[in-house]
């Protein structure tokens, strides 16, 4: 039976239009999907078609207009709180976004300790970036003096005290270089693997999907189309269909 977490039933999101004579335009049209434990659904799409803010709806960082989002079968209502709240995080494309840019990485690392209850050690903050490559001397530094990679390898570090079960990543490698994608593209499977975490993947890159993803669901000016399951062999994508950045790295 498939274990759904998270669902949307109908969400739909209309801004203030900037065309004269139009009152306001729907970003998001009646969009319905459900995500199992330990899925990886992509949403691909082209720019401008309403991936982020469908996916911003789900994790509870802007109120939808109409529908509904229920999380293991129970309504949601927005601002999220409590469990739900900590079980379902987002890794957005920028990294900067994620931090305060006065907070030092110690400090930005020890909030969800903090919301957690688990203890700040030098140890525990170590280990938790340590895994991603970083060092402690990393932990006094603000975003500012560290780079794109590293930051969203911390975001990630940062995400993960959290235990999430829902991830939205939102082309959370389009910013990188080809090897530190596949490093987190490689981290994430493991991580699903081990975890059983579900993953909304928001890209525009076709192949990356397919290779991912278990299902993709295709949105085309802020509606939802047909979904499609990847084909695979053994489970993998055909090799000469592989996306460049995973075929550095397996
Ligand atoms: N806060 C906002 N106010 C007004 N319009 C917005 C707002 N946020 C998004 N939009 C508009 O809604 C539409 C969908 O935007 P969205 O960011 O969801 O697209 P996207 O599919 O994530 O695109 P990209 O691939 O470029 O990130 C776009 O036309 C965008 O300009
Ligand atoms: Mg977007």
């Amino acid at each position: 039976m498939r274990d759904v977490i998270l669902e949307a039933r109908g969400l739909t999101k209309r801004f203030r239009s900037r065309e004269e004579g139009k009152r306001s335009f729907t970003a998001v049209d009646k969009a319905s999907l459900s995500l199992c434990a330990g899925e990886t659904l992509g949403l691909l799409g082209e720019s401008g078609s309403g991936k982020s803010t469908l996916g911003q709806m789900l994790v509870g960082l802007i109120r939808p207009d109409e529908g509904t989002i229920l999380y293991r079968g129970q309504p949601l209502p927005f601002p999220f709180k409590g469990v739900p709240r900590q079980k379902i995080q987002i890794l957005f494309q920028h990294p900067e976004v994620s931090f305060n840019p006065q907070l030092t990485l110690r400090q930005s690392l020890s909030e969800p300790f903090r919301l957690r209850g688990k203890p700040v050690s030098d140890e525990a903050l170590a280990e938790c970036i340590s895994r991603f490559g970083l060092y402690p001397e990393h932990l006094e530094r603000r975003p500012g003096a560290l780079s794109g990679g590293e930051l969203q390898r911390a975001a990630l570090a940062r995400i993960l005290v959290m235990e999430p079960e829902v991830i939205l990543l939102d082309e959370p490698t389009s910013m990188l270089d080809v090897i530190t994608q596949a490093q987190i593209v490689d981290f994430l499977r493991r991580y699903r693997e081990e975890h059983g975490t579900s993953y909304l993947f928001i890209t525009h890159s076709t192949s990356l999907a397919e290779q991912v993803c278990h299902r993709i669901i295709h949105i085309r000016a802020g509606v939802l189309a047909e979904e499609e399951v990847p084909e695979r062999k053994g489970g993998e994508a055909n090799e000469k269909d592989r996306h460049p950045v995973l075929s550095e790295f397996q």
